[in-house]
């Protein structure tokens, strides 16, 4: 049997991933496509136990190379779990949030730097390189005033900006970086809009 292809999602907190997910889930079902959904960090007993610690918000003193190893060690189990099994039975994979997360995150986001990120998780790049990576390119000031209304001023989120325009500029880069891999859609169009390039964007690349 083929091996399934794998692919991952991306994008700022609140770019619409979620919603893309769930279309393509129904469409998936709807044309009897076999697939599984999963996630990161998370999707498998020790990958949830470690996404628990990592969310918590009673971690607050983790050190940021400490986040960003946790990641990567999730990221290792949930591949082994779920990951391998449903390639090898030549199911599509698609999973919300991967390597590219930790770069845009932990990489830039964190500042520690592309070359820390990429070397913890040598594993994951080295034998799992998505086939195709959807980047749903939503900037975060676009994302929050979505989320809020333009009157709304919440002082704690917007302490968080800079870093999120980091995550941002950091996505923007690896998807210059990666044009053979990453696709890069416009979060800013309806929803269906959205979902009619990510459609298209994987049938071209041959995945459905
Ligand atoms: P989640 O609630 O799943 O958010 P979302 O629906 O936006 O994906 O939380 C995941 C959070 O973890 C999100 O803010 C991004 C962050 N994250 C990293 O910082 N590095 C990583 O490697 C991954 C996978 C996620």
């Amino acid at each position: 049997m083929a091996r399934g292809k794998f692919i991952t999602f991306e994008g700022c907190d609140g770019c619409g991933k979620s919603t893309q997910l769930r279309l393509l889930s129904e469409y998936l079902t709807e044309n009897g496509i076999p697939h599984i959904f999963t996630r990161e960090p998370g999707g498998g007993k020790i990958s949830e136990a470690i996404r628990e610690i990592l969310l918590s918000g009673k971690n607050m003193e983790m050190t940021d190379a400490c986040e960003a190893l946790l990641y990567a060690a999730a990221r290792v189990q949930h591949l082994s779990d779920r990951v391998e099994p449903a390639l090898q039975e030549g199911k599509l994979v698609i999973c919300d949030r991967y390597v590219d997360s930790s770069m845009a995150y932990q990489a830039y986001g964190r500042g520690l730097g592309a070359e820390f990120i990429g070397q913890i998780n040598g594993y994951a790049l080295k034998h799992y390189t998505p086939d195709v990576t959807v980047f749903i390119d939503l900037t975060p000031e676009a994302a929050f005033l979505r989320k809020h209304g333009a009157d709304e001023n919440d002082r704690l989120e917007q302490a968080g900006m800079a870093f999120h325009k980091r995550v941002y500029e950091g996505y923007k880069t690896l998807a210059k970086e990666s044009p053979e891999r990453v696709v890069s859609i416009d979060g800013n169009q309806t929803p269906q809009e959205i979902f009619e390039a990510v459609v298209k964007t994987l049938k071209d690349r041959g995945c459905l």
